[in-house]
Parts: structure tokens; sequence; C-alpha cells
């Protein structure tokens, strides 16, 4: 199977990058398509953590290569920042092609982020502040600074002088900060360059010759179907399309070319900043999932907000992204609880909903039904086939595989690479 995706059915945190290290040993490039430095994906090897977050986890895979496609914006700082922590940590990153066409976070970005989230007030997004929705706005306006420009200096400053000529007025006549300069922007990116130069690519390319030498390739998302900025729950959402058909446009592939498209997700939900989530705990069975899932953010360190599993949704990303198959990942956290519910529908405004309603406000009146579902006392850590599980367990995974719109491939018990239920082996190559 050459061409294989990856990505979040929930609002991100599912466990991707643990997919992605599970699928790592068949993998000759891991391609991030999508996001920046928002993502935070952590993987556990052999006892030991690691954290990824512009560079895509296959990163980690001896003899893969990771790639940052075009669909990606990129902050350098933090670019060099990961691949000098991963190299001091003896890992290879010597391969990492970088788009010349992927769009490039400069401070400027960062401020806007930050102040437009101040200026929100209790309406913010909640964003990361990294940059990220002010970067992608600047490409959809045709004012983005791309990787080649830091070739071409004169051509380089003409574009950050056109952006910084409009944004210098909103920075100080809305929001009352200072000024950014030209020659400061430049210089930074500018010393970049040299470091950077052996690495950029013609990505797309690469990735469409690798897939006709019938090569394996990884498309691994950063966030999830639920933070689609046309998908998800907008505008609580990021800027960019972590879903299947994100890959296309974000690595420049055709829709055809790709096979497999695993869809990881929670035995039961997390989300980070802010925006409507029928299933949430706000109570103390919340706070126990958050503090047995350490459900913490990767990036931010933020608590993440924990409910229930919403079958709704998974149904909802399944279709949204052509599932062939689903990774049900932190089964292990919900061991103890007598009983475990799962929302199987809305009610809307006095009306049943089987599947996600049509609009956004609706959307934040949803009320979930649950089923109830029989718990497990017993750790399942160790467990490493489905028969090892626990009936009650057992019966949980056939009963959210059974609402969840595509067939399971694996289930996660644990943080480590072994500690994964692989359902059907003749799939996990
Ligand atoms: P990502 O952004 O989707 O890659 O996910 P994160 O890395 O942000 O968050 C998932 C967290 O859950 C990480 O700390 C993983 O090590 C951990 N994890 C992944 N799978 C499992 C699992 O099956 N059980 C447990 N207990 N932890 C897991
Ligand atoms: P991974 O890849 C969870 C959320 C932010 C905020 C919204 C917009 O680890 O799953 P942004 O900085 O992207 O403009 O913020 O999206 N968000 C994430 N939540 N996991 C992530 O990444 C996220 N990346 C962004 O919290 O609500
Ligand atoms: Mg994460």
């Amino acid at each position: 199977m050459p061409a294989i995706v990856v990505l979040g059915t929930q609002w991100g945190d599912e466990g991707k990058g643990k997919a992605t290290d599970l699928l790592g040993s068949s993998i000759d490039y891991c391609v991030r398509y999508q996001g920046g430095n928002n993502a935070g994906h952590t993987i556990v090897v052999n006892g030991e953590k690691f954290a990824t977050h512009l560079l895509p986890s296959g990163v980690l895979t001896p003899g893969c290569t990771p790639i940052i496609a075009n669909g990606v914006v990129i902050d350098l700082a933090a670019l060099f920042r990961e691949v000098d922590g991963l190299r001091d940590r003896g890992v290879d990153t010597s391969r990492l092609l970088v788009s010349a066409d992927a769009h490039l976070i400069t401070t400027y970005h960062v401020t806007l982020d930050k102040v437009t989230e101040r200026f929100l007030g209790k309406n913010q997004i909640g964003t990361t502040g990294r940059g990220i929705g002010p970067a992608y706005a600047d490409k959809i306006n045709r004012m983005g600074v791309r990787v080649a420009d830091l070739f071409d200096e004169k051509i380089l400053e003409q574009k950050v002088e056109a952006a910084l000529e409009q944004k210098n007025h909103l920075l100080v006549k809305v929001y009352n900060r200072r000024a950014i300069e030209v020659p400061a922007v430049c210089e930074e990116l500018v010393g970049y360059a040299d470091r950077l130069r052996p690495m950029v690519a013609d990505t797309s390319r690469v990735i469409n010759s690798a897939l006709d030498e019938d090569k394996t390739v990884l498309f691994e998302s950063a966030q999830a179907t639920m933070l689609d900025v046309d998908h998800g729950t907008y505008p609580f959402v990021t800027s960019s399309n972590p879903i299947a058909g994100g890959v296309c446009a974000g690595a420049g592939i055709g829709p055809k070319r790709i096979d497999r498209i695993i869809g990881v997700v929670k035995a039961y939900t997390t989300r980070v900043g802010s925006g409507p989530f029928p299933t949430e705990l706000l109570d103390q069975d919340g706070e126990r999932l958050r503090e047995v899932g350490a459900e913490f953010g990767t990036t931010t360190g933020r608590p993440r907000r924990c409910g229930w599993y919403d079958a709704v949704i998974t149904r909802y990303a399944a279709r949204l992204n052509g599932l062939t198959e689903l990774f049900l990942t932190k089964l292990d956290v919900l061991g103890g609880w007598d009983r475990i519910p799962v929302c199987v529908g809305y009610e809307i405004d006095g009306v049943r909903h089987d599947e996600m309603p049509m609009t956004q406000s609706e959307f934040h009146h949803a009320v979930p039904v649950y089923e109830f579902f029989e718990g497990w006392g017993e750790d399942i850590s160790a467990c490493r086939t489905f028969e090892e599980l626990p009936k009650a367990a057992q019966g949980y995974v056939q009963a959210l595989e059974e609402m969840s719109g595509a067939p399971f491939w694996a289930v996660g018990v644990g943080p480590g690479r072994e500690q994964t239920i692989v359902l059907d082996p003749g799939r996990a190559n």
C-alpha cells in the first residue's frame, strides 16, 4: 500500500504520532501537508518520550525521509530548534526535505496572532499563539512569503515591505503596538537561508516519484477533522485543511494516488481551546479523564477539556475523510468506571439528530443522547490481543466499531509502541 494518510478524527491529540510510529518500519517517506508548529505529537519509543511539532513523526523512524510539504506554514526558528533538539538526542534529521513553496511564519504573524486573540477577549479562539492564522491569511491574501523567497533578497524585501505596510497600520493604530521594521524581519529570515538551502526541494515531485517507484509514503495530519477550517467547528478551528482532501493540495498529489486513510480516534474525546464540545464533562469525571489520560497539551501545556466518546463525530469524520479504517487509542484510560456513556446522537431544540447537524448554531445547542456500556476494573495496558481484553472492554470496542462508520485497525492500550492490539495483522504493513 504505497500512499497512506493518518489523520485526527476529533479535535486533535488523538495519538497520531503513535499511529505513525506504529507504521514506521514500513514507511519510506513521512509527509506533513498542513498546519505548522501548532501541532504536538508525542511518541514513546522504548520508554523514551519524544515530541514533534513541525517535523513529521516519521523523523524518528530510521531510514524514513521526513518531508514538510507546500501546505505547511513554517516558523524557521521553531524548525531549527526542533531539528537541533532531536539531533542532540541522537535522531538523524539529515534527510529532511522542505518545500520551496511552503509559506513562512514571521515575527509579525506571531505578534498578530497574539494581539488579535487579546482583542477578541471572551470571544477568543484560544489559538496556540504560533502565528498560524495570520500566516495562512497572508497566503490566501497573496501577501505571503515563501521558502524560495529567502534565496532572492530583493524579492524578499519587496514582499516583507508590502506585507508590513498594511500590518504596521493595524499594529500601531488599532492594537497600539510598535511598528515592525522591514530590515529586522528580512535579516532574521536571510540568516536561516544557508542552513535551509540544502533541504529545499520540489517536494511534490519527490513524493510523486516515490509513489511511481512503489515506495510507501505516509501523510500525517496536524490537528484534526473537527478543527478543519471548512468542515470543523468554525470559527473555533485551525486555519488549514487537516482532512484527507487536504493531502492533495497540501502535498501536490492527485486524489487517486491515496490507498489507505486511517482515522485516529480516542476512546473518549478531548479539545484544547474554545468552541462547542457536546460531550464535555465539567465535573469530577472530566477531571478524572484528564488526570488518568494525562490530558495536558504537548505544545502549550494547557489542560485539555475532556468528555465521553462521540460516535456522531466519528461517523462524520469517516464520511468526510473516506476513512478506510480507524485506530482507537487510549482504551486503557477508561479502566475503573462502572459504566461508560457513549454519545450516539444529539437532541437539538427538541429534535433527534443521528448525524452532524447542518449548521454551527445547531451544533452549539446539541445535547448528547447517551448509551451506556459496562466498564471494567482490570489494567489492560499489558494486553496484546483482543482476546486478552476483559469481556466488557471487548464489548465496548465492538460497540464503538459498529457505530463509528469504519472498521477498527488497531487499539491502543498505552503510550508505548508495543502497547497496541492490531486487530487484523494482515493490514498492518
Ligand atoms: P497527537 O497530537 O494526535 O499526535 O497526540 P498527542 O501526542 O498530542 O497526545 C496523545 C497522547 O496520548 C500522547 O501523550 C501519547 O503518548 C499518548 N497515547 C497515545 N496512544 C495512547 C494509548 O493507547 N494509551 C495511553 N495511555 N496513551 C496514549
Ligand atoms: P495536534 O496536531 C489540539 C487548536 C487550538 C485552537 C485552534 C486554533 O497535536 O493534534 P491555531 O494555533 O491552530 O490557530 O489554533 O486549534 N489546535 C489544536 N488542538 N491539537 C492540536 O494539534 C492543535 N493545533 C491547534 O487549541 O483551539
Ligand atoms: Mg497533539
